[in-house]
């Protein structure tokens, strides 16, 4: 095979966007990126596979595996090239053939993953076979077909696993990769016999062959390569059915299959919920969920095989974390919304993504809330909308319906956007329309596109046919516009004026306008408004008695009732009181609280509001015991706790013990031991209040989590710490850990080489790093560099660096810069290590000297991720300016607290 410059007789087009062709010497073939030069795509109007035929030979102990592929191909139009995809993979060019015709040429194109096939006369018209044989490597990247390790009666061994999406089929076997190429596949293995060997499908034969076996696999129904899937590994597996009788499994290393049985629970019953809701049953004959060791993403929905990380699928009643519990069962409710939501009816183009990864994130909360009802899901689903309206407020975010230039730049739109803006828009256009309306006109949009692909667009035009309301205008601003508005509410005597902007975290007013799904309500939750805000301003007239003047803890009006709208609100002072006052009061709704202090929050980064204002807020949550809207005012709080330090160093540790105040007496209720019969969210609440209060340097929790630290190293049965309260005892330690001594950090490394568990060796990794002590914060830098730490979990050390350790960080990544991009290509692990570093600081020089270090370094993959986070350092600077200049914030801060006592 041989690797060089496009064969001349090569037509080439600009893709998707418009198929224009720039020099035609042959018949269009295959279109390419912007220049002309460049051919990155192997979509073509000529061509189309319908059914790949697929055997691949998987050498674990050399990692390496050959394969060969007979595609049967449609053929419309006559041409004499054949394009399509392929990455790292060397092509027999002596094994191809079309039908029995023997290719001129075979060149693959590295750079743009592009294999062309190129023959001396035109291909016969109609369906035809390309035939050839192929070679590659497992490699360590946990993409394409790839390697992971685990240990077995104490040996290390290799499984081969895959992981496609987005674009890297491609490095498994040639082929037509896009999503909108569906085909059919068969797929053989040929693998040592003592080894399960999974795929999409179930096996139909397997035959053996000495040490060797060749399973056979069904054929499977029309789908995209990035969700073809396999496993060859040692595995153990629990077994359950749906009410229609699909079998599911999860496999999981040999011994721990135990841990899978509450993920087949979910799994289950997520089928027969899904099978109901979009009135369509499960597709495929099986569903088998593995737990991979080592996993780039949380968890891939690769159609009838979802591939799990272990964190995200294993759940073991002594050993995991109510939060862990609600992780996993999220994870698996998300992939197998996927396989109707993606699977069955797939994005046509990665500009869609949000189709696929914002629905599965909404409706997994609904399968989630009919399984967990106690958990109070929807009112948790607000986390994901923080985080879309966090991300979404900077300059550089995206709008969801992104363009896609590239193959490279697929990977870095599985962002906030994608995902929380996607699900939250979603969740505000299914208020909007009703939930019953919502659901039938999705069921139709299924079957309709079944089996096949849809644009955003296909999906309005369904909904509004269902509904005859105007979908498509109202959700066009939202989907194709990036940012979102703040509404600024103003009461005149009985009007309510309202009027949009653009909400940017910077403090400035972007451009946009947006039609608003705008619900009030005043006074009561009886009485609610409802209505469109399609200009910049509008008013509504408040009737009834409770509107603003009066003084009573009636006198309230909450907009974007239940925060179903993706928007912010800014009310003037009356209004703001007046909600202060029935927070207060306890009259407001858990969701609404949750808004009301992210909301103000925000404005603030934004200099839309004083931090003396958003802390006299806060003091109205004092009373407040629900684990859902202290998550919120926990995170408030941290947040404003990381910056003031820089802001007002002098008033720091009065802010600190502020904002302990504001936590401590839910922390005291709850105690560090669980009680008989407590529910689900208070044990979430424990674990995040004693996390907080370490945090924030709390010394009555730091100290006792040390102690309970002690007993537990001495007896890890003990009752003392179980696996809730272990994290904020493993941060207590590591606060108090110095260079000197570090007893602490030793017995936390000690802990992680003893288990064999995944969610406990995250606990400890994610607290090395959080010590005050530079040098310690280096070390455990160093090690996660080290075989020690799979390269899958480094997210958690940088997740945990301590605000001291900032600068020693930043000066490591700039050092181990080459080594990091080497080890860590895939877009959102790579960008985890700019975001963990840069973000952290607040200083306009910091910024610059961020930048001077990338230029000329930037690749897509972390590009955008860089670019926020500078744009946070900037925002997070300029909100320390004017704190600075706050008159009465030392005063008010001196006042809070004394009100304490
Ligand atoms: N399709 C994604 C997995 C994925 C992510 C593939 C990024 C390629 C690039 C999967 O459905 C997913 O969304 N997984 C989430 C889990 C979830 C609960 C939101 C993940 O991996 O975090
Ligand atoms: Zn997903």
């Amino acid at each position: 095979m041989a690797t060089g410059k496009y064969p001349s007789g090569i037509a080439i087009l600009y893709p998707l966007v418009k198929f224009r062709t720039i020099k035609i010497p042959i018949p269009i073939t295959a279109v390419a990126k912007t220049s002309g030069v460049r051919l990155w795509t192997a979509r073509t109007n000529a061509i189309a596979p319908r059914r790949y035929d697929l055997r691949l030979r998987p050498d674990l102990a050399a990692c390496a595996f050959s394969g060969s592929a007979a595609v049967a191909v449609a053929v419309s139009v006559p041409t004499r090239h054949l394009v399509l995809n392929a990455a790292e993979l060397a092509v027999d060019g002596s094994s191809v053939r079309f039908q029995d015709l023997v290719p001129s040429e075979v060149v693959l194109f590295e750079e743009d993953e592009i294999l062309v096939i190129g023959f001396d006369q035109d291909l016969p018209i109609g369906e035809g076979v390309l035939k050839m044989d192929f070679t590659g490597t497992l490699n360590d990247q946990m993409r394409g077909f790839y390697r992971s390790k685990y240990e077995y009666k104490g040996e290390s061994k290799n499984m081969a696993v895959t992981q496609f999406e987005a674009a890297d089929a491609r490095r498994c076997f040639p082929c037509w990769d896009e999503p909108s190429f569906k085909a059919k596949f068969k797929l053989t293995l040929e693998v040592p016999l003592e080894l399960v060997a999974l795929s999409n499908m179930p096996a139909t034969k397997e035959e053996v062959h000495g040490p060797l076996k060749t399973v056979y696999y069904e054929e499977s129904p029309l789908m995209s390569t990035y969700l073809v899937a396999i496993v060859v590994g040692l595995f153990d597996y629990v077994e359950g059915s749906t009410l229609e009788g699909t079998k599911v499994r999860v496999y999981a290393q040999v011994g721990k299959s135990n841990q899978g049985k509450f993920a087949l629970d979910v799994a289950v019953k997520s089928l027969d919920l899904y099978k109901d809701y979009f009135a369509t049953p499960y597709p495929l004959p099986k569903l088998d969920m593995v737990a991979i060791p080592d996993f780039a993403a949380g968890a891939m929905e690769n159609y009838g095989l979802v591939t799990y990380r272990e964190t995200a699928l294993l759940y073991d009643e002594l050993l995991s974390s109510a939060s862990n519990k609600q992780q996993v069962a999220i994870t698996v409710a998300h992939e197998l919304a996927h396989q109707w939501f993606g699977n069955l009816v797939t994005m046509e183009w990665w500009t869609h993504l949000w189709l696929n990864e914002g629905f599965a994130s909404w409706v997994s909360y609904l399968a989630v809330e009919a399984l967990f009802p106690e958990w109070n899901n929807w009112t948790q689903f607000l986390d994901e909308t923080t985080s879309g309206l966090r991300l979404d407020a900077l300059a550089e975010s995206h709008p969801i319906e992104v363009d896609i230039n590239h193959a490279s730049e697929i990977d870095a739109i599985f962002d906030s956007i994608s995902y929380d803006k996607g699900a939250s828009v979603i969740r505000m256009l299914q208020s909007y329309l009703g939930a019953e309306r919502f659901q039938k006109a999705l069921a139709s949009y299924i079957k309709k596109y079944a089996y096949s692909n849809a644009k955003t667009e296909d999906l309005w035009a369904v909904l509004e046919d269902e509904t005859g309301e105007p979908v498509k205008d109202l959700m066009t601003t939202w989907t194709k516009q990036q940012g979102y508005p703040v509404i600024y509410a103003k009461l005149d005597g009985r009007d309510l004026h309202l009027e949009q902007a653009q909400f940017l975290s910077d403090g400035s007013s972007g451009p946009g306008l947006w039609i608003v799904p705008i619900t009030s309500c005043c006074g009561s939750y009886d009485a609610q408004k409802k209505f469109l805000l399609k200009g910049k301003t509008d008013k509504v007239h408040i009737d009834g008695q409770n509107a603003g003047g009066e003084k009573s803890e009636n006198c309230w009006i909450k907009l974007n009732i239940d925060q179903t709208g993706f928007y912010r609100v800014k009310y003037d002072d009356e209004l703001a009181a007046g909600l202060e006052k029935a927070i207060k009061a306890k009259k407001l709704s858990l969701m609404d609280k949750i808004g009301i202090v992210e909301d103000s929050y925000s404005l603030s980064v934004a200099r839309k509001q004083t931090l003396t204002s958003l802390l006299r807020l806060l003091n109205a949550y004092r009373d407040e015991s629900d684990y859902t809207v202290l998550s919120h005012v926990t995170s408030v709080c941290l947040g404003i706790d990381k910056i003031s330090v820089d802001a007002t160093p002098e008033l720091c540790r009065n802010i600190k013990q502020l904002l302990i105040n504001l936590l401590l007496s839910a922390a005291k209720t709850l105690g560090w031991d669980p009680k008989d019969g407590e529910s689900h969210l208070d044990v979430m609440l424990r674990s995040l209040l004693l996390i907080a209060l370490v945090k924030l340097g709390h010394e009555e929790t730091i100290n006792e989590g040390v102690r309970r630290f002690h007993i537990f190293l001495k007896d890890r049965k003990t009752n003392l710490l179980p696996p809730d309260t272990r994290k904020a005892s493993y941060l207590a330690v590591m606060r108090t850990v110095t260079t000197s001594s570090r007893a602490g950090y030793d017995a936390l490394l000690k802990i992680y080489r003893e288990t064999a568990e995944a969610q406990e060796k995250s606990r400890v990794l994610g607290s090395l790093s959080s010590c005050p002590d530079k040098d310690i914060v280096l070390e455990a830098l160093n090690f996660m560099l080290t075989d020690e730490v799979r390269n899958q979990d480094a997210f958690y050390v940088l997740g945990g660096i301590s605000l001291e350790g900032r600068e020693v960080a930043w000066e490591w990544l700039k050092e181990n810069w080459d080594r990091v991009l080497k080890t860590w290509p895939s877009s959102s692990l790579i960008s985890d290590f700019v975001k963990s570093t840069v973000s952290r600081f607040t200083t306009e020089e910091k910024a610059a000297e961020v930048s001077e270090f990338f230029a000329g370094k930037t690749k897509p993959s972390f590009e955008r991720a860089l670019k926020q986070s500078l744009e946070r350092v900037r925002i997070n600077a300029r909100w320390i300016e004017s704190i600075r200049s706050e008159p009465t914030l030392g005063q008010t801060v001196h006042e809070l607290l004394q009100h304490e006592l």
